[in-house]
């Protein structure tokens, strides 16, 4: 199938009342399990990477394996540059054949994130490319970008911001954060429900690990279209691979030692779109 925008999956899942997934690849091979995972599904899927992991295997192969399994898929998916730090990095994901991309300037003061903010979505949509902002800001580390406190998005503000950047969807800080939460996270649904009534567009939530699932259908119903999932991807291939290599000593084929890891991954992958309602939405 060819490849989608952010925008047309995201309007979609909006229109129905779901959220889709956007899955952080942190390395090559989650690229496919991630597709294959949303295939099995029947589900609409974004591919997300930082600069980061971009970084460590380069925009070319990084992008050439992504736009090469999404486009043999028969589900929409959609390529997607998670906590884009620049306009720099905006255009060379544009470049590479990204279908969508985030401008990250929420630890900026409110002015400076719309005009930086505003730049990108010109250029992007000069070409056809959707985006996603954020105000307010998640608090957390995420691949080595962000910082550890965040502050709650004002509803007023995030009207403002989405009206004077002409973003195609909104990250907004309601309670979630990115990475392991010390304690369970407790959400403003109520901050979510008037931020959905005063932007007309699919909202974001990022930080998605860890949220409890009735707490991830509440935010559904409060207008979230777009849920972001890395530190979950990650914890499960970790602990399969450790598992892997704690029972089988011997064991040096890369692919036996990486099989379970990969399925690990799958697994959450699955249980997150039906979780987030987009089954079968394909
Ligand atoms: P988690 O690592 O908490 O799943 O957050 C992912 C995220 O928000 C990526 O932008």
């Amino acid at each position: 199938m060819p490849l989608v925008t952010g925008l047309e999956i995201l309007a979609a899942a909006r229109k129905g009342g779901y959220a889709v997934g956007a899955f952080n690849c942190h390395y090559l091979d989650m690229i496919p399990a991630v597709v294959e995972a949303a295939v099995a599904e029947e589900s609409p899927v974004i591919l997300q990477f930082t600069e980061g992991s971009i970084r460590s295997a380069g925009w070319s192969l990084v992008s050439a394996v992504a736009r090469e399994v999404a486009m043999a898929a028969p589900v929409p998916v959609a390529i997607h540059l998670d906590h884009g730090p620049s306009f720099q990095a905006a255009m060379q994901a544009i470049r590479h054949g990204f279908t969508s991309v985030m401008f990250d300037g929420s630890e900026k003061p409110f002015e400076e994130n719309v005009a930086l903010t505003r730049q990108v979505v010109a250029a992007a949509h000069a070409v056809g490319v959707t985006v996603e902002g954020e105000i307010g800001h998640v608090g957390g580390v995420e691949d080595g970008q962000g910082t550890e406190h965040g502050w709650l998005t004002e509803p007023e503000e995030a009207r403002r911001f989405w009206q004077e950047t002409g973003v195609d969807y909104l990250a907004t800080a309601f309670g979630t954060a990115h990475g392991l939460y010390k304690e369970e996270p407790r959400l403003d649904l109520e901050r979510l429900r008037r931020i959905r009534d005063l932007v007309d567009a699919p909202l974001v939530m990022h930080g998605g690990s860890g949220v409890p699932d009735d707490q991830v259908r509440a935010a559904i119903a409060a207008g979230i279209c777009k849920i972001n999932v890395a530190t979950e991807l990650k914890e499960a291939w970790a602990r399969a691979l450790r598992q892997t290599l704690a029972e089988k000593p011997e064991e040096s084929d890369p692919r036996r030692l990486l099989a379970p890891a990969r399925a690990a991954v799958q697994a959450v992958v699955r249980e997150k779109i039906r979780l987030f309602g987009s089954a079968g939405r394909a």
